[in-house]
């Protein structure tokens, strides 16, 4: 199969909705990470999906929908604190969890009779959904554990020759997949951290918990259970106060003749310029929002590379660090 990269018009939407519509597969830009997307009630089409990602049978799919789509034909139950916090954070980076109404394809959430719901910011993204003007289930567009693309090269090269379109938004600004809520619950609750902070929803929701699994329960966004985001090089993470010891490492692996890189922040970049030469860093810029929205571009430029990535964790942890660290910390093997 060719695989074709588009920049987004009539003629490439148009492409799109025909190929979804005869139960093909579509990679699109949100402002988080490229989506592969199918129509979310074709059980047919979805179970591509989970073929060509080669992603487990239990990990339900999101559903992306344009900003002018009522999301009471899919699902039910919405308590009112999920109206605020849409009126506040959307169009943007929160999936929230509803009641279905049984009508998306079942493949869609794996058995689960819940769906997550989500209506991306990306202007490319939001124009491919109003064109197709259907519900798209749609996962990252990687390979099954790999690290989520952020461009449509990225995408190309874990999908070429497997699936037959990839709309070309850009590079996506968040860097880091959206914030997946529970919203079935009196209280919201933070399944999977990301951009719209558990501080960020309780301020609008009054209060917000975060699940962390204990040992033995189950886990309520199953994706969180599986090993993710990973690149096809060697990797280690350092906390931040041990950069010493992270540079002797990077040391040790270049005298061996591996090519070593250190991934870190701007401030952490600044105390190694006297031991790492600056061509053997993969700079993540400063704030948590930089870091998030180069984390996954710059790993994917580590594996291309460097046999090792010698990541080192940012100081700060608040806030968007969440997601970023949840992410960095399962990149380098958990
Ligand atoms: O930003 C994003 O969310 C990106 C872009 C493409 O929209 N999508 C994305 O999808 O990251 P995916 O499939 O890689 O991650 C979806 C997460 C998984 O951890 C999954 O287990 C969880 O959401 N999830 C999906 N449906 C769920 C449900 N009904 N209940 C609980 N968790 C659910
Ligand atoms: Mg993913």
């Amino acid at each position: 199969m060719e695989t074709q990269i588009l920049d987004i018009g009539e003629d490439s939407l148009s492409a799109a909705k025909n190929i979804l519509e005869e139960d093909g597969l579509v990679a699109f830009p949100t402002e988080t990470v490229y989506g592969l997307g199918a129509d979310a009630f074709n059980g047919e089409a979805v179970k591509k999906i989970f073929e060509v990602k080669g992603r487990p049978q239990d990990n339900p799919l999101i559903v992306h929908v344009h900003k002018d789509y009522d999301i009471e034909r899919i699902v039910c139950d919405i308590p009112s604190y999920s109206y605020k916090l849409a009126e506040r954070y959307l169009p943007g980076p929160l999936t929230m969890v509803f009641k279905s109404r049984g009508r998306i394809s079942p493949v869609v959430s794996c058995g689960l009779d819940t769906i997550g719901i989500r209506v991306p910011s990306h202007e490319g993204g939001q124009r491919f959904l109003k064109f197709v003007d259907m519900p798209i289930a749609a996962p990252s567009a990687n390979i099954s554990k790999h690290v989520s693309p952020v461009t449509a090269e990225h995408v190309y090269a874990d999908f070429c020759g497997k699936i037959p379109l990839i709309l070309n938004g850009g590079k996506c600004s968040g860097g880091i997949e959206s914030t997946v809520l529970d919203c079935t619950g009196e209280v919201p609750c933070v399944l999977r951290s990301g951009l719209v902070t558990r501080e960020m929803i309780a301020e609008v929701a009054g209060d917000c918990t975060v699940f962390v699994p204990k040992a033995g329960e189950r886990v309520r966004s199953p994706g969180m259970k599986y090993k993710h985001y990973s690149p096809n090089c060697r990797t280690m993470l350092f906390e931040y106060e041990r950069l010493e010891e992270a540079a002797a490492e990077y040391k040790k692996e270049r005298a061996a003749g591996s090519r070593a890189y250190i991934m870190c922040d701007d401030g952490c970049a600044k105390r190694l310029l006297d031991k790492i030469p600056a061509e053997h860093m993969l700079l993540l810029g400063n704030s948590g929002e930089e870091i998030a929205s180069n984390l996954y571009f710059k790993l994917r430029e580590g594996e291309r590379v460097a046999d090792i990535i010698i990541a080192i964790a940012p100081e700060d942890r608040g806030g968007v660090m969440v997601g970023v660290m949840n992410r960095l910390t399962k990149a380098c093997g958990g």
